[in-house]
């Protein structure tokens, strides 16, 4: 597909569209390099002062808790998609994830929806758990592969290897999954380029529906950043980070994949709509801990450690950590950072439309800037990173953020 093909994916949120998120936060290990809002569950449980011997009471403290905020929360009637991110949602064991689905289910119809993602780790998806996920409506699985490198696999704390991956991929087509997505990380200390076409190349053999590639980042408070910092994990080059990503693109593109976003890539199964709403800054609700909110402009996000986040719902309190609402140049600023990001990048003329905020005349110096550094170029009405611009990815849209 051409850049102006990409370009006819929407350029604008469906205002009548609400996308919602569920956070299943428990994991089987805690990854050295994984700052997401997730913990095993004896780790839970010594949060929440629960007996250790039991980690299952944080399973169903959670599902409880859950069950009380999809009471509390203004559900909208037509979301557009659910997510069910993590954390590892497919960690429930069989009677728990039955248990997820039917208190979300109870107030979201999960099989009438067009996209409903489930994110999974190769060593928690059995064909139990496969049908449960079809049964209930699950349309689309994100399976997190990380790499097809066993050495590689155990340097990032995986509870997996590659071959249990390829079988949790079968289990997922048998199941009848047609939209499997496959996560992968590049760059990871040591990896060299042919290893990482490699990991492609085990990727693509799978004949996976789409492909998220990250390039690792070294988050803050992680055991990873730690690693680094006191010498014992030397990072990857900028230079061969910079390579990796431009030779991801390469060989996605020659397999027939659309590069739609920085690190995201639509193969049969299309775009993740739920993630290309997000980016063109709809309407999302957030459930679980940690989870955020969006409704035009108002952002809140819900406590982050499950026994703050529970208690607050066991009392019948919505567990909102922080509100804000944005100005109107808070609003385009963000829909440029976010929307950067996207292949078709942002369509300043819909935004004026949309927010009544001219882009190009507020944020004329910044943009100014950004073509003359050859990151950003502009076609028509839109804003679009550069093939340099891309390499950067989060950073050239971070330039409007503060202005
Ligand atoms: C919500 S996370 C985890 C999903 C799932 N639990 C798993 O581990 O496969 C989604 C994805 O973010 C990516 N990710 C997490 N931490 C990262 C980091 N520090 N750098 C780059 N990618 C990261 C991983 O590819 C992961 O699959
Ligand atoms: S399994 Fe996924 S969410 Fe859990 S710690 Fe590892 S990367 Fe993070």
């Amino acid at each position: 597909m051409t850049p102006d093909a990409v370009a006819e994916w929407p350029a604008d949120p469906d205002p009548t569209a609400t996308s919602v998120y569920v956070h299943v936060p428990f994991c089987v290990v805690k990854c050295g390099y994984c700052d997401f809002n997730s913990f095993t569950p004896e780790q839970a449980a010594r949060q929440t002062g629960a007996p250790s011997a039991d980690p299952g009471s944080a399973l169903d403290r959670f599902l409880d808790a859950l069950h009380i905020e999809l009471d509390l929360v203004p559900l909208p009637p037509g979301a557009c998609s659910v997510f069910f991110g993590g954390g590892t949602p497919t960690f429930l064991d069989p009677d728990r994830l039955r248990r997820l689905f039917a208190i979300t289910g109870r107030r979201l119809d999960l099989r009438g929806r067009s996209e409903v993602t489930m994110e999974a780790n190769p060593e928690s998806v059995t064909p139990e758990k496969a049908q449960l996920m079809r049964d209930a409506g699950v349309n689309r699985v994100s399976l997190g592969a990380q790499s097809f490198d066993d050495r590689y696999l155990r340097f990032l704390d995986r509870a997996h290897d590659a071959e249990r991956t390829r079988t949790a991929f079968r289990v997922l087509r048998d199941a009848g999954f047609r939209n499997i997505s496959l996560d992968l990380m590049f760059s990871i200390p040591g990896q060299t380029m042919a290893e990482w076409e490699s990991d492609l190349r085990a990727a693509l053999e799978l004949e996976p529906d789409h492909l998220s590639c990250y390039n690792l980042t070294y988050e803050l408070g992680t055991r990873l950043t730690r690693d680094r910092q006191q010498g014992r994990v030397t990072a990857n080059s900028d230079e061969l980070d910079r390579a990796m990503f431009e030779r991801t693109r390469e060989i996605l593109a020659a397999a027939g994949f659309t590069a739609y976003e920085t690190s995201n890539f639509a193969g049969g199964g299309g775009p993740c709509r739920h993630n290309d709403h997000y980016w063109l800054q709809g309407n999302y609700l957030g459930l679980g801990p940690g989870a955020s909110d969006h409704r035009d402009g108002v952002r809140s996000t819900n406590l982050k450690p499950l026994g703050a986040w529970a208690d607050s719902l066991e009392r019948g309190l919505r567990p909102t950590a922080s509100a804000e609402t944005l100005t109107l140049r808070q609003r385009a600023a963000e829909a440029l950072w976010l929307g950067l990001r996207r292949t078709a990048g942002v369509d300043t003329a819909a935004i004026a439309e949309r927010l009544g905020f001219d882009i190009d005349r507020e944020f004329a110096p910044a943009v100014a800037k950004l073509i003359g550094q050859d990151l950003v170029e502009r076609r028509g009405s839109r804003l679009l990173l550069t093939p340099f611009g891309q390499l950067f990815g989060n950073t050239v849209g971070e330039e409007f953020l503060g202005t």
